[in-house]
C-alpha cells in the first residue's frame, strides 16, 4: 500500500516510483538499468506441473500469464500507487472508459442506484444509460455544486456516488470532502474521474474518495500517442476493483504501459508548463472583445474557485471560454483558422487543441446557459505568445462572423 507517511514529495515519487530491483536488474547481478523495460508475453512457461498448479493460487504481479501482465504494467500500475497516498493498488485498463466502467461494475450490483455528476464525460453517463440500466441499476445526476446537500439524494439503494472535478467541459469544482463525509457516514462509496488534476495536483484518496480513475490517454502519457486508464483503490476496495478487472479480462499492452511510464516521469515539468501557459492565455482571453467569460478553476468566477483553491494544489491546461454571442457558424470560423490548435477529441498532450463543445447536450439535472457557444481549449507546450496571436486572430474572424 502507497504510505500516506512517506516524506517524499510528489516530484520525486514521479522519478522512483514503479522502479523496483527486481522488475530492473537481473537476480544475484548487482545493479540494474534506470526504466523497466518491455516484458513481453502471452504463455510464461513453469518449470513442471506442481509448479503451475502452485502458481495459480497467486497470480497478482506474479508472472501466471500475459493477460495477467508482466513486470511493465505492474511497475507502472505501482508507480500511479505510490503518486496516491492511502491506495492500495492500481488496476490498468485499455481506455480511461475502460477504467471508468470496470471501476462502476466493480462496485455496483443490480438494484443499486448510483449517484452521477450532472457534469460527467458523456461516454461516462451512456455507460450508466446503456449498460447498467439494462441491468438494473438506476442512475440519478446530480448538480457538480451540491456539496453537502447530496445527503439529501442518500437512500437506502444508493451504492455509489461519481465525482468528475472539475468538469471537463464546464469546469465546475465539486465540493469532495463534503460529499465524501456524507457517503462515509451511509457506508457508500466514491469515486471520482481524476483526470484533469491528475494525483501530482488533486491526490484524491487522500481527500477519503475510495477510488481514483484517470484517462491515462491525457496527462498521463502526455504525446496522444497511448489509449489508456487506470483505477487506484483504497484497501476496502482494491480487491474488487482488480477481481472485476480481471473477470472482463482487462489490461493494457507491455508496448503502452511503457510509453505510459516513459510520460509519467516527465509528468511534473509537462504540468507546470501546461499549467503556466493555460493560465497566461485564460487570464489574456478573460479581456477580449468576443469572450464573454472563461471556465478555469484557478479564476474566481469559475463554479467552485474556492474549494479548488482549498482542495488542489494546481490547474492544468484544459479549460474553456464562453464566446459572447455569435452562433455555431460563428464559432467555426474561430476555430478552422487557428494554425497552432489540432481540431480533435481528447487533450493532455503536448500539441494544442481547441474544440467546440455543447454542455447543453449532456445534462439532464442542471440546465446549461450561457451567453453563447463555448470553446474549449487543451494548451499544449507551444510558446504561449503564438497560442496567443493565434486566438487573436481567431476571435478577430468570430467578431467578423457575428456581425
Ligand atoms: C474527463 C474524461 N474522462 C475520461 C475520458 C476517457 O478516456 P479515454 O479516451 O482514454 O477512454 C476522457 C476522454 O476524453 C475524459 O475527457
Amino acid at each position: 500500500m502507497s504510505d500516506g507517511g512517506d516524506a517524499r514529495k510528489p516530484l520525486t515519487k514521479l522519478v522512483q516510483a514503479g522502479r523496483r530491483p527486481e522488475w530492473t536488474g537481473l537476480p544475484g547481478q548487482p545493479g540494474g538499468i534506470v526504466s523497466p523495460p518491455v516484458w513481453r508475453a502471452s504463455t510464461i512457461l513453469y518449470d513442471d506441473v506442481a509448479h503451475l498448479r502452485a502458481a495459480t493460487t497467486n497470480t497478482h504481479e506474479r508472472l501466471f500469464y500475459g493477460r495477467k501482465g508482466t513486470p511493465t504494467a505492474w511497475s507502472l500500475a505501482d508507480a500511479l500507487t505510490e503518486m496516491e497516498p492511502g491506495a492500495a493498488g492500481t488496476m490498468l485498463f485499455p481506455s480511461g472508459v475502460a477504467a471508468i466502467a470496470c471501476a462502476l461494475m466493480a462496485v455496483l450490483k443490480p438494484g443499486d442506484r448510483l449517484l452521477m455528476v450532472d457534469s460527467a464525460y458523456d461516454p461516462t453517463r451512456s455507460f450508466c444509460e446503456n449498460m447498467l440500466k439494462p441491468l438494473g441499476i438506476e442512475t440519478v445526476y446530480y448538480d457538480p455544486t451540491i456539496g453537502a446537500g447530496i445527503a439529501e439524494l442518500l437512500t437506502d439503494k444508493v451504492r455509489a456516488i461519481f465525482l468528475e472535478s472539475p468538469g471537463s467541459l464546464t469546469f465546475e469544482v465539486q465540493d469532495i470532502p463534503a460529499i465524501v463525509a456524507a457517503a462515509r457516514a451511509r457506508d457508500i462509496v466514491t469515486l471520482i474521474d481524476n483526470t484533469w488534476a491528475t494525483p501530482l495536483f488533486l491526490p484524491a484518496l487522500s481527500l477519503g474518495v475510495d477510488i481514483s480513475i484517470l484517462a491515462c490517454t491525457k496527462y498521463i502519457v502526455g504525446h496522444s500517442d497511448v489509449m489508456m486508464g487506470s483505477v487506484t483503490a483504497n484497501e476496502a476496495l482494491f480487491a474488487k476493483v482488480r477481481q472485476t478487472a480481471w473477470l472482463f479480462g482487462q489490461m493494457t499492452s507491455p508496448d503502452d504501459a511503457w510509453l505510459a511510464a516513459r510520460g509519467m516521469r516527465t509528468l511534473g515539468v509537462r504540468l507546470k508548463q501546461h499549467q503556466d501557459s493555460a493560465l497566461q492565455i485564460a487570464q489574456w482571453l478573460g479581456g477580449q472583445p468576443g469572450v464573454a467569460r472563461v471556465l478555469h478553476p484557478a479564476f474566481p468566477d469559475c463554479p467552485g474557485h474556492d474549494l479548488w483553491r482549498r482542495d488542489f494544489t494546481g490547474s492544468s491546461g484544459l479549460f474553456s471560454f464562453i464566446l459572447a454571442g455569435g452562433d455555431e457558424r460563428a464559432r467555426a470560423e474561430l476555430i478552422d483558422g487557428l494554425a497552432h490548435f489540432g481540431i480533435g477529441y481528447s487533450w493532455g498532450g503536448f500539441e494544442s487543441l481547441a474544440l467546440p463543445v455543447d454542455p447543453a447536450r449532456h445534462r439532464s439535472a442542471t440546465r446549461w446557459q450561457a451567453e453563447g457557444p463555448i470553446v474549449r481549449l487543451s494548451i499544449g507546450l507551444e510558446d504561449p505568445a503564438d497560442l496567443i496571436a493565434d486566438l487573436d486572430a481567431g476571435l478577430a474572424r468570430f467578431r467578423a462572423a457575428r456581425r
